[in-house]
């Protein structure tokens, strides 16, 4: 553009220059998407007073970042100029190899043919979306499922069965003979989020069953599977029924997030589709990235890191169930996950989590209600909690101050540790909700240096104590 040009387009009047009314230049399908609760959140938590079970980060502790370098510069400096430049759709041929031989097994072999390199596994759900459904179709969702993949399928408007779940993972009696000619069903059987919950090795043989009576396609997401805490899981899906699922990992939980690398496998005809959508999508997956990866993965690298990981998470999981038997009041249900990265919460009944997190963030601890993991009839006492990135001191310190108390705002109970259990306490349970209620045991020392530091600001009363106390308030 030359100088007269230049300088008359940018003399234009102001009133010109306003920027087009992008609302009404939205999409039906771009004004349909909401933004994820959990980033909202997450905003909040950047502070770092801030003590965060919400984000579903893995630990960054666990990133091997040196050997990432090493295999960086070792890949420019011997390969740069190919890890550099265009590649194929499909991905780096020897990571493709790779995956093959990590996912088959003797009875389900995978070949490198069915495998996609994709851009992280969210990538792998936003591409499945693309190439199966049509607005109106039928998808089948576990209660509670994985927020993003609602947020992937949503662009394209399925509607939204809720298949049944329990502790052992979805029912597949819950498939009836109805659900006949859905599209597909999305399932997480390896410590799932958001619940943490592993899929019985019974139910996963039930599933592929009833999956070939009704001629049904799963995609089968499994960022999760190698973070079992004592290194075992129940076959995959795949294993059982290859020849209708498709199987979805990631390098995001055993590596690094921010290499934004996953993998698909699926059958070749449909793989053959995912590709040309990938395509349109973003050419192909960085190839840098794939190289470095496969550079430090090939010698067997994951083989050590990953029980280093397990180790890691599996105490962190101790401390927030310790935490968590130790300060929740009665009425508050959760589980023990056996491997991953979260675990799931019921407060009592009627007790909305949204309103407790509100609460919870003005005393610098963050968790994810549960309500936006559901497809349909959100479950508002669930509550998801991501314990992996705390150390265990923070995980105790976050979860006996959720919500911690305004000063002079809230009550305290005290029980003399001489006293048993089964006392008032309970009863008191029934009638006042969990964050307004402590049970504070002495020790030692006096009542005061047990609880004033802790219970700042708060004001006490004593329902059954060996001792005479008055009423007060610890200031
Ligand atoms: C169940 C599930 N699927 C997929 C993803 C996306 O992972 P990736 O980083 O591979 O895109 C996540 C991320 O947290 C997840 O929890």
């Amino acid at each position: 553009m030359n100088t007269h040009t230049l300088d008359k387009v940018l003399a234009a009047p102001f009133c010109k220059q306003t920027p087009p009314d992008f609302h009404a230049l939205f999409s039906e399908r771009a004004r349909a998407i909401q933004s994820s609760a959990i980033r909202e959140i997450l905003k909040v938590t950047e502070r770092p007073e801030v003590i965060s079970f919400a984000g579903g980060l893995p630990s960054a502790a666990t990133f091997p970042v040196d050997r990432m370098r090493a295999a960086f510069e070792r890949v420019l400096s011997t390969n740069g100029r190919a890890a550099l430049q265009y590649s194929t759709t499909e991905g780096y041929a020897p990571l493709r190899e790779w995956v093959a031989a990590q996912v088959g097994t003797p009875q389900a072999p995978v070949s490198p043919d069915e495998v996609l390199m994709v851009s992280g596994s969210q990538q792998g759900l936003d591409l499945l979306a693309k190439v199966l459904v049509d607005p109106g179709d039928t998808v089948l969702v576990e209660t509670p499922t994985y927020l993003g993949a609602l947020q992937a399928f949503s662009l394209f408007a399925p509607n939204y069965v809720s298949i049944a779940s329990d502790e052992d993972g979805l029912l597949p009696e819950a498939l009836s003979d109805a659900l006949r000619g859905a599209k597909f069903l999305y399932c997480l059987p390896n410590f799932q989020n958001p619940t943490g919950r592993l899929m019985s090795e019974e139910r996963r043989y039930r599933l592929a069953e009833r999956a070939r009576e009704l001629d049904l396609l799963i995609l089968e997401d499994d960022p999760y599977g190698a973070l079992s805490y004592d290194g075992e899981t129940p076959p995959s899906i795949r294993s059982l029924a290859p020849e209708r699922t498709v199987y979805m990992g990631s390098f995001s939980k055993v590596l690094a997030p921010g290499l934004r690398l996953g993998y698909v496998i699926a059958p070749t005809a449909l793989r053959a589709k995912l590709v040309q959508a990938k395509q349109a999508t973003d050419l192909h997956t960085a190839t840098l990235s794939q190289m470095a990866v496969y550079d430090v993965i090939k010698d067997g690298f994951l083989d050590t890191h990953i029980p280093t990981i397990r180790k890691l998470y599996r105490e962190q999981c101790a401390a927030m169930l310790a935490a968590l038997a130790h300060y929740m009041p009665e009425g508050v249900r959760w589980n023990a996950p056996r491997g991953g990265m979260f675990l799931w919460a019921e407060l009592p009944r009627g007790m909305d989590a949204s309103a407790v997190l509100a609460k919870a963030v003005e005393q610098n601890v963050a968790f994810v209600p549960g309500a936006p993991f559901f497809a349909a009839n959100p479950v508002i006492e669930s509550l998801r909690l991501a314990f992996v990135t705390v150390p265990p001191p923070r995980i105790e310190q976050g979860v006996e101050c959720s919500p911690r108390r305004k000063p002079g705002s809230s009550s305290l109970i005290l029980l003399d540790s001489g006293l048993r259990r089964n006392d008032g306490f309970g009863i008191l349970q029934r009638f006042l909700s969990g964050p307004s209620l402590r049970r504070v045991t002495r020790g030692a020392g006096s009542f005061r240096s047990a609880f004033s530091a802790r219970y700042r600001g708060s004001r006490y009363g004593v329902v059954a104590c060996s001792r005479r106390i008055a009423p007060g308030s610890t200031g």
